[in-house]
């Protein structure tokens, strides 16, 4: 059913029809008609009113301070004979869309106490008390009730959130509505790096310079959106490496001011584990999350994704996908090594030779449970293949591939279901580029099933690196009703994984 009453932006010859409501509502404190002169001309003031066949039946007023992201509620009425028809809530759904049309991330009233209707009212459009004035409506001797909603959680249940990630090699640029990825669009550097192994932090960010504004160009374009359509912007500001980082935030500041939209700094790690959102609608917690790729192996506990992480560990030397590369190369295999080794290993017996398992040993398990290392399985590989060399055997590279990829996987997967179990926890969720390797899956999935444990994979596209999951969580971050970060925030290489955003 469509509404009665129109509603439009009040101007100075509403100023008498408005005086009229006011007397009619607020009778003894009623605004004087100077003061209400001064509210509807006033600079960042935004008046409404609602009009049936002309005649005028209610109005609302918002002040707005841009500059802090808030806003104040300073009138609403309604006349007598329009009261319970949804007016009062249509008037102040207008006054919320057009704070957070300016950027306004918390919006404040002052209700009578004596007023339960109204104040029900507000509680359902979000806002909370969170003061009392003692005896502010005179000459009744009413208390003021005073209350404040979030937008994020009120009034933007869907922001559309751009999301920048360079923390390493690929440049990411992720476009979500909500819940729903709409875009997703990376550029590797991978092939500068191939000639040096692994990946030159200066090359990377000079790779990121020059990729990101045909990669966020190609996202926009994919999400079918515009600029002036994004409600916030996200970016990955650590860990990772630290010129490579300071491309993405700098890039993701000047979006945010020039597009005047708040910025949100998110944890490259926690996207990793929140990505998982896109595909399900929503994180399943407590889970612990096994990351792995060329730059981390990392083993954590989320009990809530916006708040609750836990490091269990960490990898005490190389990262899992370090030690992919390094093995390719003493293999005489191409940059990036995983997928090489993983091709190799197709035709080779992964009993062949019983590599080392980094700190699995029952000593190694009191001490590090949950501890990762592989420098130890690196240096084995390599003094296998030199012994052969030395004495001149060929060396059998698919049964190597194999049994090292073997051993890696074993601990990866062993140590993962371990945490699980010791915590309870009958989930597991993969993220990282390594968990493209074919073994590591295969195994995952026989070791959780054998305990009960419920495995998530996402997508490859959104396991490794890429732009969408920190729109995910940028755009949790703004459901959350969370405030934006400041411009003050830097790249930060070492980031703890405890802090979700950076303020
Ligand atoms: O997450 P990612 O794309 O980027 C960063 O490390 O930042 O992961 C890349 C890493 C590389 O070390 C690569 O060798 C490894 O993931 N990788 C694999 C496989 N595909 C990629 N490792 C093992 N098996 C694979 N199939
Ligand atoms: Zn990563």
């Amino acid at each position: 059913m469509s509404k009665p009453w129109a509603i439009r932006l009040a101007t100075e010859a509403d100023l008498d029809d408005i005086m009229q409501i006011e007397r009619e509502c607020f009778a003894s404190d009623a605004w004087s008609a100077d003061g209400m002169y001064d509210e509807l001309t006033g600079a960042e003031k935004f008046y409404i009113v609602a009009t049936i066949d002309e005649k005028l039946v209610g109005y609302a007023g918002l002040n707005k301070q841009p500059v802090v992201h808030q806003s104040d509620i300073q009138t609403i009425a309604v006349s007598p004979t329009l009261r319970g028809k949804g007016l009062g809530r249509d008037l102040m759904e207008h006054l919320l869309a057009e704070a957070k049309r300016c950027n306004c991330t918390e919006v404040f009233l002052e209700v009578r106490a004596d007023n339960p209707v109204a104040r029900k009212l507000y509680e359902t459009l979000g806002f909370e008390q969170i003061d009392i004035r003692k005896r502010y409506y005179q000459p009744d001797d009413v208390d003021a009730i005073v209350m404040r909603a979030a937008l994020g959680a009120a009034g933007n249940t869907e922001p559309l959130v751009l999301g920048i990630e360079s923390s390493c090699d690929e440049t990411g640029v992720g476009i979500v509505r909500g819940n729903t990825l709409l875009a997703n669009v990376i550029s590797s550097s991978m092939e500068q790096h191939a000639r040096f192994g692994g990946v030159v932090p200066e090359v990377a960010a000079r790779a990121h310079l020059e990729a990101l504004l045909p990669t966020l160009n190609e996202a926009l374009v994919t999400a079918k959106v515009s600029l002036d359509e994004i409600d916030a912007v996200a970016v990955a500001n650590g860990p990772g490496l630290a010129g490579a980082l300071m491309v993405g935030v700098g890039a993701a500041k000047s979006l945010a001011v020039s597009l005047n939209k708040p910025i949100y700094a998110v944890n490259h790690l926690v996207g990793h584990v929140g990505v998982d959102i896109l595909e399900r609608g929503e994180l399943e917690t407590p889970t612990i999350a096994l990351l792995v790729s060329g730059g981390h192996t990392s083993l954590l506990l989320v009990r809530n994704l916006l708040h609750d992480f836990e490091l269990l560990v960490e990898t005490i030397d190389d990262a899992a996908g370090e030690a992919f590369d390094k093995v390719a190369r003493v293999l005489g295999l191409q940059y990036p090594g995983g997928p090489e080794i993983d091709k190799a290993a197709a035709d080779g017996d992964p009993n062949a030779i019983r590599f080392p398992r980094g700190l699995m040993l029952p000593k190694d398990m009191e001490k590090n449970r949950y501890n990762f290392s592989f420098s130890g399985l690196k240096t084995a590989v390599a003094r296998h293949v030199e012994v052969l060399n030395t004495k001149g055997e060929e060396v059998p590279i698919a049964d190597v591939a194999a049994s090292f990829r073997e051993a890696v996987v074993d601990v990866l997967v062993s140590k993962a279901v371990n945490a699980c179990i010791d915590h309870n926890v009958p989930r597991l969720l993969l993220g990282g580029g390594v968990i493209a390797n074919r073994r590591l899956r295969e195994l995952a999935k026989q070791r959780c099933d054998e305990n009960g444990i419920e495995l998530r994979i996402p997508a490859l596209s959104l396991c490794t690196d890429n732009g969408a999951m920190i729109a995910a969580i940028g755009a949790q971050l703004v459901m959350a009703g969370r405030k934006p970060s400041g411009l003050t925030f830097g790249a930060d290489s070492t980031l703890q994984v405890t802090t979700v955003q950076t303020l």
